[in-house]
């Protein structure tokens, strides 16, 4: 199976990427196809500051590298070294209605933010669909809020195999219920422009403030805690096999529990399950040259892959006037 996401260099990696994408990626490279990128194309339409965007690029790919992204096995590259991609993206966008990508509440909920409304940041799905179909790419693991980019691609796949006859695979989402969304520490969506991140490689005192800044109900100690609607309650589960998930439920509805002890245990938790990584990513950071050629070896395979789906798309939509 060809298994393909990717992730905007703009911000610091926190406990929703790892959940919802990053860490399932990894673990997927064992038995199938890899396929994993930095979208700093993407990432354009937002960050606005060269020198950030860089520095954002070479970051996103220490962490990649330190949780497990093994270049040897899979395909790991940053977007912008196949520059097919923006032509496959003009070549979709005229089979793009208007309508598909005014349905997307992706770019409202930007705007809302403070985004700037730009045509850019208008197609972003057709960028994502160009990423997605330029490879290949059968399932794509994201978190929920990356639901609708993965059918507006699948929708714009469809109507280009009709209109010009089978090119591409159709694409499929792949959401882990449970991980779907990650809670922040406030409750709403874990999102850097919402300000409610854990990041995963924060210095220990950051990371204990957020952790214990996590909100919590007033349920009184001695009553039992709900377990439903609970951000500590779900950001802990993250951490915990099914077993251990159990017992954690069990220590919720038991009468006694304290949620600031909870909370220093689980500041406890996520400072020792990042610590190898937290080791590995040191390597990488002062090893700029290494990452680079991991980078270059990844845009190297990964071109080859995108040749023949762009070059098949050129063919039948009829640029090839010479035939
Ligand atoms: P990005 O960079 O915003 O996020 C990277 C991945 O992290 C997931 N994620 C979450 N999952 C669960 N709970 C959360 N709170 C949470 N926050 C973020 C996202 O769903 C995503 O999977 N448009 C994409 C990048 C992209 C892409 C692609 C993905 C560009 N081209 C092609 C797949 C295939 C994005 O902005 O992700």
């Amino acid at each position: 199976m060809r298994i393909l996401s990717g992730i905007q260099p703009s911000g610091k990696l926190h406990l929703g990427n790892y959940f919802g994408m990053m860490k399932r990626m990894v673990d997927y490279q064992e038995n199938n196809e890899l396929y994993a990128f930095i979208v700093n194309y993407h990432a354009l339409t937002s960050v606005f500051d060269a020198k950030k965007l860089q520095e954002g690029t070479f970051n996103a790919a220490c962490d990649f590298l330190a949780l497990g992204m093994d270049p040897e096995k899979s395909t790991f590259w940053v977007q912008s070294d196949v520059p097919e991609v923006t032509e496959l993206t003009w070549l979709l966008s005229n089979v793009t209605s208007m309508g598909l990508l005014e349905r997307a509440h992706a770019y409202k909920d930007k705007v809302v933010k403070g985004i700037p409304a730009t045509h850019g940041l208008f197609s972003y799905p057709v960028l994502m669909a160009a990423d997605i179909l330029a490879y290949g790419g059968e399932r794509v693991p994201v978190g929920k809020d990356q639901k609708q980019h993965i059918e507006i691609a699948r929708d714009i796949a469809e109507r280009f195999n009709a209109t010009y006859g089978e090119t591409f695979v159709l694409p499929e989402e792949d959401i882990e219920e449970e991980i779907a969304t990650v809670p922040g520490i406030d409750g709403q969506k874990m999102s850097k422009s919402y300000g409610n991140t854990i990041e995963i490689f924060a210095d220990e005192e950051t990371l204990r403030k957020k952790v214990m800044s996590i909100v919590t109900d007033t349920t009184p100690v001695d009553e039992p805690k709900p377990i439903e609607n609970n951000t500590l309650y779900e950001i802990y589960s993250l951490f915990l096999n099914p077993a251990e998930k159990e017992e954690l439920k069990d220590r919720f509805l038991t009468p006694g529990l304290k949620y600031g002890e909870v909370k220093k245990e689980l500041f406890g938790m996520i400072w020792e399950y990042f610590r190898p990584y937290r080791e590995k990513r040191k390597g990488y950071a002062n090893d700029r040259g290494e990452v680079m050629n991991i980078l270059q070896k990844g845009a190297n395979k990964a071109r080859e892959t995108a040749s023949h789906y762009v070059q098949l798309a050129r063919k039948n939509v009829g640029l090839y006037y010479w035939d």
